[in-house]
């Protein structure tokens, strides 16, 4: 399926054309867990873009007492939270949080953090709609405490992945990668945080690419300015 965007007034198979065509903000749903430093990085970048290329409709989380909760409140974008304790299996709680993120009409729902394992109804009903970051380069190191893992296997470069969601864990196709070092002397707290620098950067560039059309999912392949893509982008390392 493809995200399809606001439509733009004019059509054109220009790439650099195309991005120059007024669009309206890609409407966007982005459900956290927890501390919330990507979404802060989102609504940071966000504020900065004039015009803005998203907007953010809401902010789900599964746990009331989620940090981020409260800087979302604190910019004016609406909070809700779906709290998994109150329901007594995954689907009736996937289901619930489809009808709540659909009242918002996202065309992207962006996962920062969420810290649920989601069900096969809920990755088909968002299909090319759901993106997630990763702290690592994937395919290395899927699933948790990837820092760790690097050190474990002595890599030494190590990094952060956006990826859209499906139904094989932290195996969507990948759009775009920030790459790190792995210093002598770290430890999976300072790998992690010079990780997390780069996640803050990434996001928003991932979510700005789809926002733009530049990037696309159309039939589980990834297009980048309407050509398919053999390889992640690089943050920073493209045109
Ligand atoms: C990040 O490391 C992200 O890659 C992973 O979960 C962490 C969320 O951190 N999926 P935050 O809540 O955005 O600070």
């Amino acid at each position: 399926m493809e995200i399809i965007n606001s439509q733009p007034s004019v059509f054109t198979d220009n790439a650099a054309e195309s991005r120059r065509v007024k669009r309206s903000p890609l409407p966007v749903v982005v459900l956290i867990s927890g501390r919330g430093s990507n979404l802060r990085a989102l609504i940071h970048s966000q504020q900065q873009q004039n015009p803005p290329n998203i907007e953010i409709r809401a902010v789900i989380s599964n746990r009331p007492d989620a940090a981020g909760l409260q800087f979302a409140r604190e910019q004016g974008v609406p909070t809700t939270v779906v709290d998994h304790t109150e329901f007594p299996d995954r689907i009736s709680y996937d289901h619930e949080l489809i009808r709540e993120i659909d009242q918002h009409q996202p065309q992207l729902i962006v996962l920062a953090g969420f810290m649920r394992i989601l069900s096969a109804d809920f990755v088909h009903h968002y299909h090319g709609r759901l993106l997630n970051i990763h702290p690592s380069l994937l395919p290395r190191f899927r699933g948790l405490d990837t820092h760790q893992q690097a050190l474990d296997t002595s890599a030494r470069e190590h990094g952060a992945s956006v990826h859209y969601v499906t139904e094989e864990l932290d195996g969507g196709p990948v759009l775009i990668q920030a790459r790190v070092p792995v210093l002598d002397g770290d430890d999976a707290d300072t790998l992690a945080s010079r990780v997390l620098t780069e996640e803050h950067k990434l996001y928003p560039e991932a979510i700005r690419l789809i926002a733009d059309g530049r990037v696309k999912m159309v039939d589980d392949t990834l297009l980048f300015d309407q050509t398919p893509m053999n390889e992640p982008l690089e943050l920073g390392n493209y045109s």
